[in-house]
């Protein structure tokens, strides 16, 4: 997974945050028995290897970040996606659906034809492991970027446990009993 190391050299915070959500999603491939769990931490792993496309200046942004940033960022989905495609195509056809269904992107129209073919079986788990990865990336993020929204002194600090399980299920609907799941097993904490 050389593609990682690339993404290390451009931004360790978001290598950090890839292996975390390689690790976490393990957790969740042993509990669900979806797949082997080696093929949820490739989805984790690589889901954001996109982003060693993107233009640093949007990738590091700390404040102001504007439509022409998200823009700039709403590629690393299909960028990483053909990255990996050709060595590692059940993960090209898994982390494509990483935001889509929390973020809306990229939109259907937009997928790319990866040129990979699948069964009809496989392209549903390949959907169901990079939704679930959305899911693992999406915690992962609310759990370890501070964020002055839940502050009481005006300093910047984390969501508490009930506050972080709130906002995981209000952005996650669709996924809510899973999530729930998820935190009362201890795979969430
Ligand atoms: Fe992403
Ligand atoms: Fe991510």
């Amino acid at each position: 997974m050389a593609f990682t190391n690339v993404l290390r050299v451009k931004d360790v915070a978001s290598w950090e945050h890839s292996a975390r959500v390689g690790l976490k999603n393990v957790d969740v491939g042993r509990y669900t028995h979806i797949d082997d769990p080696r093929a949820w931490f490739y989805i984790g792993f690589m889901h954001d290897v996109g982003k060693t496309l993107t233009d640093s200046g949007s990738l590091k942004k700390a404040s102001g970040f504007g439509p022409a940033d998200k823009r700039e960022l709403d590629k690393h989905v299909v960028d990483g996606a053909r990255m990996v495609r050709g060595k590692f195509n059940f993960t090209a056809a898994g982390l494509i659906w990483h935001h889509y269904f929390s973020g809306g992107y990229p939109s259907k129209r937009m997928m790319p034809d990866l040129g990979v073919e699948f069964s009809e079986a496989t392209e549903l788990k390949a959907m169901y492991l990079g939704r679930l990865t959305g899911v693992v990336d999406f915690y992962d993020a609310i759990t370890s970027r501070k964020n002055d929204k839940f502050s009481t002194d005006g300093s910047p600090c984390l969501p508490s446990r009930e506050q972080a399980r709130e906002i995981m299920v209000k952005c996650n609907p669709d996924q809510r009993y899973f999530i729930g799941q998820l935190y009362d097993s201890g795979i969430f904490e």
